[in-house]
């Protein structure tokens, strides 16, 4: 039985790019993404057909006992997870206070931080009681750095990078490896954003920043550091490492 690689939140981008790293180096990824089906089985598909070994799930994190019952039904079904990936962000784009409403607020800290703490209820359980797993969790320059119009989205991130230390505080001696990925910069994904940026914006993003320019941090690069977190010795554990491209400055000078 292959151990398992879980992704919550895998789209073309890291989510779907960590997966495919993980089953190219022998585990079996499980891949779970909202709504775009027909993107979920090619992704799927492009494991399975180059050797490696995948599935897919729909799954919607907002609603109750979704990741719960995802976590028990790959643990019982498919093999123990070894790795979970919490992919899920909160981005809602920069909107002022007056323009951010309470639902909106809540809604990104259901998503990306209390989506995080059931995620963590779920699956360390099971890491416990094999003394292993690593929980690694992307997040984003939000989670250390608050902005004009990032109101819920800084909240809600820095809430999870602080959960991820008491995670790792109570954890860690168990052998549970949980690793904050600050990704401090673009992504070359087009599920988010390419959606969010729309087609005409993202392919001019891609071509002045993207490309040989180096300047768009490219998924499948960001998933060799993943997988080789992952790997670390529990000599020495990262517990927080940052990413981003070199073109850009970093996120403490600016
Ligand atoms: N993209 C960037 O420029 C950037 C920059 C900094 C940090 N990050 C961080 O990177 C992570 C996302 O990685 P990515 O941008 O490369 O995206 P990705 O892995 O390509 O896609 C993430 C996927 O999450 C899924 N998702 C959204 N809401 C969901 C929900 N309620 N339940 C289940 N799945 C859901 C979406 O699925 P559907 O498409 O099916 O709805 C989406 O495709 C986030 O943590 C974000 O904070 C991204």
């Amino acid at each position: 039985m292959k151990p398992v690689c879980l992704i919550i939140g895998a789209g073309a981008g890291i989510g779907g790019n960590v997966g495919r790293k993980f089953a190219q180096e022998g585990f079996h990824a499980v891949l779970c993404r909202r709504s775009d089906e027909a993107g979920l089985n090619a992704m799927v598909e492009g494991i399975n057909s180059s050797g490696g070994s995948a599935s897919g799930f729909l799954l919607n994190a907002i609603e109750e006992n979704s990741i719960e019952e995802r976590v028990a039904a790959v643990e019982q079904d498919i093999g123990p997870i070894d790795t979970v990936v919490f992919n899920l962000g909160a981005q809602i784009g920069d909107r002022p206070l007056a323009a951010t409403t309470y639902k909106a607020f809540e809604m990104g800290w259901r998503l990306a931080t209390f989506g995080l703490f059931r995620t963590a209820h779920s699956v360390v359980p099971h890491m416990q009681e094999r003394g292993k797993g690593n929980i690694l969790v992307t997040s984003a320059t939000a989670a250390v750095r608050g902005n004009a119009g990032q109101h819920s989205h800084a909240a809600a991130m820095g809430g999870r990078r602080m959960l991820c230390q008491s995670l790792n505080a109570q954890f860690s001696g168990s052998g549970i490896h949980v690793a904050h990925v600050l990704v401090d910069g673009a992504v070359d994904a087009p599920d988010t954003l390419g959606k969010m940026l729309g087609p005409e914006r993202f392919q001019e993003l891609r071509e002045t920043k993207g490309m040989e320019h180096d300047g768009l941090m490219l998924p499948e690069k960001i998933a060799e550091t993943y997988y080789h977190v992952a790997q670390q010795h529990r000599s020495v554990w990262t517990h927080e490492l940052d990413l981003r491209a070199y073109s850009d400055r970093p996120w403490w000078n600016h």
